[in-house]
């Protein structure tokens, strides 16, 4: 698996410590509000669950599973829900997180199918941002690292449904992608 990664972009260490920064921060900015956490499958998840555990405020967590139709390491465009929040969200604060944001789509996608259910808000929190290459004009509220336009595997991000257990977020070689 790692005879596959060209370089390590963000280390263990440097995700643990951006993630304690990112809890203490949401955990100041949510104090005293109804905060669901919007994990979204399953890019997230490792991440999700270390930054969970750095907010020490209350906070429930739901997922959402979303298919972006994807050729390769390249986004075609196309976003399907697979799996829906289980509850009505109008009495929370919601924080989507997700892995990272390259394009935009999915995350436009997401914030359209949730506006209508009347949260009290709705903001972003990515461990990841991709600004090159980005195609809507949507904007992380809270944002891990911005990155160069590469593609990244590791700490739950896959390439084709591989490499998520990795502990940091290496660059994949180019060899390693099916062309
Ligand atoms: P967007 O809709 O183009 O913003 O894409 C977001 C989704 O694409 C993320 O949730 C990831 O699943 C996937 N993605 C985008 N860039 C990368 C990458 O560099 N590595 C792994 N997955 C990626
Ligand atoms: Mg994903």
């Amino acid at each position: 698996m790692e005879n596959n990664v060209k370089s390590v972009l963000i280390t263990e260490e440097q995700l643990q410590a951006k993630v304690k920064e990112l809890g203490k921060q949401i955990s100041e900015d949510y104090a005293g509000k109804p905060l669901l956490l919007v994990g979204i499958l399953k890019g997230s998840m490792i991440f999700m669950a270390d930054l969970m555990r750095a907010i020490d405020i209350n906070c429930k967590i739901d997922f959402m599973s979303i298919s972006s139709y994807y050729s390769g390491t390249q986004s075609s465009g196309q976003v399907r829900i697979v799996l829906d929040l289980n509850k009505p969200v109008k009495d929370y604060d919601l924080l989507i997180v997700e892995d990272i944001l390259d394009s935009g789509i999915t995350l436009s996608y997401i914030k359209q199918l949730l506006l209508p259910r009347c949260p009290r808000s709705i903001k972003i929190c990515t461990l990841l941002d991709k600004p090159d290459r980005r195609k809507t004009d949507i904007v992380a509220d809270y944002c891990g690292f911005t990155i160069p336009d590469e593609f990244v595997i590791g700490y739950g991000l896959d390439y084709d449904e591989d490499y998520r257990n990795l502990p940091y977020v290496g660059i994949i070689k180019p060899e390693a992608v099916k062309q």
